[in-house]
Formats: C-alpha cells, structure tokens, sequence
C-alpha cells in the first residue's frame, strides 16, 4: 500500500511529466531525489511506480525529513539524510531529480556552484533539473555551460508559467539580500554521457 501526496493539480507534476516525455523506452529503475521533499518524492513515486527512490534531506533538515516519513508512505522510498557537498552519493542511478534544491544551496552554507557540481557528479543516466528562473540564486547560464564543457547534453528545456507565484522576500546573495516572485519555472531534461563510456 502506498500513501502519497495527490500532486495532480501542481504545476511541478505536470512540468516533470513533459520533461520526463523522452524517457518513456528507458528501464528508469533507481532514482535519487537530490534535495528532496513530499512533492517531489510523490511525483517519481507516482511516475515511476517499479523504481526504488533515495530521498536525500541536508542532514537536520526537519522541515522536508518530517513530511517525507510521516506524510508519505511507500516501501519504494529510503529518506536519507546526507550533504550532498561534504559526502559523495555511492551508487548508480537511472535518474536524478533536482527540484528547487539548487536555489537552497547557500541556506545550508554551501556555494551555488558547490552544490550543482555535487548533483552533477552523482553517478545517474539521466537528471531532471528545475527551479524557479527568477531566483538570483540559480545561475542557469552557467549551468549550460557547464553541461555543454562536461559531458552532459540538454535533451530538453522548458519554461513554465507558475500559476500560483510565491513572493521570496530578502533572499540572500553573497553579500546581497534580494527578493523576487516566482512567475516562471524552468526545466532540463539532460543525458549524462559520461555513463556510457
Ligand atoms: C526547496 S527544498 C526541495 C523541495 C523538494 N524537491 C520538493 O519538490 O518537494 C530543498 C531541498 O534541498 C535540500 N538541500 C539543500 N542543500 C543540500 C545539501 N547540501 N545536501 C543535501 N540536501 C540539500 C534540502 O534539505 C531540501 O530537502
């Protein structure tokens, strides 16, 4: 029996069920949440109901470790509790999820560069990154950059208009504090080339 969070109405859902499009002949049997959370451990849940999924929480990070063990019920999903840019995740994955992990890199002390190098060395065929475009956080010209250097290729990029935008006030940015709304969202679908050497 499995409990999940009824996602169906989310713009995230419907972003990662187009993003993920490209994937359907592909065996998706491991997948890491990087930076996890109820909706998106529900979505690779909901989507990929053969596959066993890691549910990785920054260490102490009640606030998403609390509802993924109580709010979700699943014998598929294993929360662990790991940073991702002090510990290297052992084992290979299908796919890798990041869903609006990289704009929390610096709440947790950590470098926006950091923490997508981090995600980006974990060993998975496939990554779905997204997040909120107009967070100062995200630097998303230097991820494609680093995409293109590295390895890895964009199968595809979408952006989203968010239905419902939340207003992020002061957020901090190196030395700045900046506040913005999150009107749009944008998602990559990438294949990691670097797996099938
Ligand atoms: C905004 S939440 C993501 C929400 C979730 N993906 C969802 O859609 O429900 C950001 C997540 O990134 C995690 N995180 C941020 N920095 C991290 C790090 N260095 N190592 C591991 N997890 C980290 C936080 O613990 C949290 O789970």
């Amino acid at each position: 029996m499995e409990n999940l969070v009824n996602t169906s109405h989310s713009i995230n859902d419907k972003a990662f069920k187009l993003l993920t499009k490209k994937l359907k002949d592909e065996k998706i049997e491991k997948i890491i949440d990087a930076g996890s959370g109820k909706t998106s451990a529900s979505i690779v849940l909901k989507y990929y109901p053969q596959a066993m999924v890691d549910a990785v929480v920054y260490p102490g990070d009640n606030r998403k470790k609390n509802p993924l063990e109580n709010a979700i019920g699943s014998d598929r999903l294993n929360v662990v509790e790991l940073d991702l840019c002090s510990s290297s995740v052992v084992g290979n994955y299908d796919l890798c999820l990041a869903m609006q992990t990289l704009g929390e890199a610096q709440n947790f002390g950590n470098s926006f560069e950091k923490l997508f190098h981090s995600i980006m060395d974990i060993r998975a065929k496939w990554f779905v990154l997204y997040d909120i475009l107009e967070d100062p956080c995200v630097h998303y010209r230097y991820i494609e950059q680093y995409l293109k250097e590295k390895g890895f290729k964009i199968i595809t990029k979408k952006k989203f208009r968010n239905p419902h935008p939340e207003h992020y006030p002061k957020v901090k940015f190196d030395k700045y504090k900046l506040e913005f709304d999150s009107k749009h969202f944008v998602g990559y679908l990438i294949k990691n080339l670097n797996m099938e050497k």
